[in-house]
């Protein structure tokens, strides 16, 4: 096997601009600090998955502007492979993260080169992704391109970990190549075609994504921990009891630690165990790679 992991996905610059609380419409508030960091659904989780020990690919695109060398930063550090990452011309993925005192966030994305990430440039990167024990997708690149790299790496007999965010729907062809389908409460509901709004158990929702004919499901509830359905049956872990700074990139923390228990054998429910952990930790620091653990970092 020629890595641990591959992630197909987006690679951001994250606008980070620290306010007291959100925007209304039409209003003008004064914040507190900005920064540019590193991030991306996808990069985000090649990281979280390097710094833990694991070997990775990251299959993506930047741009030609400044942001591309923040955005690459801490894939470099962490040692991903990014021999399949394109620079092309125009700009860097960004994201315009606001963050609020309460620690919660609202995310703005401008795909910028993520939008090049596309279904050629997924087959140009065939053999990275055949050649890892998981494949890891997420949903900021074409949708198409994800569709393909899920075909890609199941045809080469390779598992296929599909975090559906941002929120969207994904062919059913698609989703039934995901072991796990990883979404929280929300997106669940968007791929259910349910009410975001609408309070549902857990369990029932587990259960109708199972009923999608996905391999299995890993549903992130934040505070409330997560439920698993697979071949054992249902299954549900408590999230660690920690003071959240800042919860970007919280999710991409939890799918890339996953993926790395996933690629060294352990059952779901293992390593959705490290994925809390992980998750855990990355919330009590600012930003989404910067928070990240290390493998030899005590967890919460
Ligand atoms: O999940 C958090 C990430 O979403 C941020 O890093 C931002 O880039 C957006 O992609």
């Amino acid at each position: 096997m020629d890595h641990d992991v591959v992630v197909v996905g987006s690679v951001n610059a994250d606008l980070v601009l620290e306010v007291p609380r959100h925007l209304h419409p039409g209003e003008t508030l004064l914040g507190r600090d900005a920064s540019v960091l590193p991030g991306g659904k996808g990069a985000n989780q090649a990281v979280a998955a390097a710094r833990l020990g694991a070997d990775v690919a990251m299959v993506g695109a930047v741009g030609t502007d400044p942001n591309a060398d923040v955005a690459l930063a801490e894939l470099r550090r962490a040692g991903v492979d990014l021999a399949a990452v394109r620079r092309v011309e125009g700009p860097t993925g960004l994201a315009v993260v606001t963050l609020a005192d309460d620690g919660e966030n609202s995310i703005i994305v401008i795909p910028g080169a993520n939008s090049t990430t596309d279904v050629a440039a997924v087959e140009a990167a065939a053999s990275t992704i055949a050649g890892a024990a998981v494949c890891v997708l997420q949903a900021e690149i074409p949708l198409d391109a994800v569709g393909r790299a899920a075909h890609l790496a199941h045809e080469a007999g390779r598992r296929v970990v599909l975090n559906v965010a941002p929120a969207c729907r994904l062919p059913l062809d698609v989703l039934r190549l995901a072991d796990p389908l990883v979404v929280n409460e929300h997106e669940a509901a968007i791929l259910l075609g349910a009410d975001p709004g609408t309070a549902v158990p857990a369990e029932q929702t587990v259960r109708e994504l199972a009923e999608l004919g996905v391999g299995s499901v890993v549903l992130t509830l934040g505070a409330a921990g997560v439920v698993g359905l697979d071949a054992t049956g249902t299954w549900s872990l408590p999230a660690r009891p920690v003071t959240p700074r800042d919860t970007t990139g919280a999710g991409d923390a939890f799918v890339g630690a996953l993926a790395v228990g996933l690629a060294q054998g352990d059952p779901a429910r293992d390593a959705a165990l490290l994925a809390t952990r992980v998750a855990a930790a990355s919330v009590q620091r600012l930003g989404a790679q910067l928070s990240y653990p290390w493998k030899d970092d005590p967890l919460p």
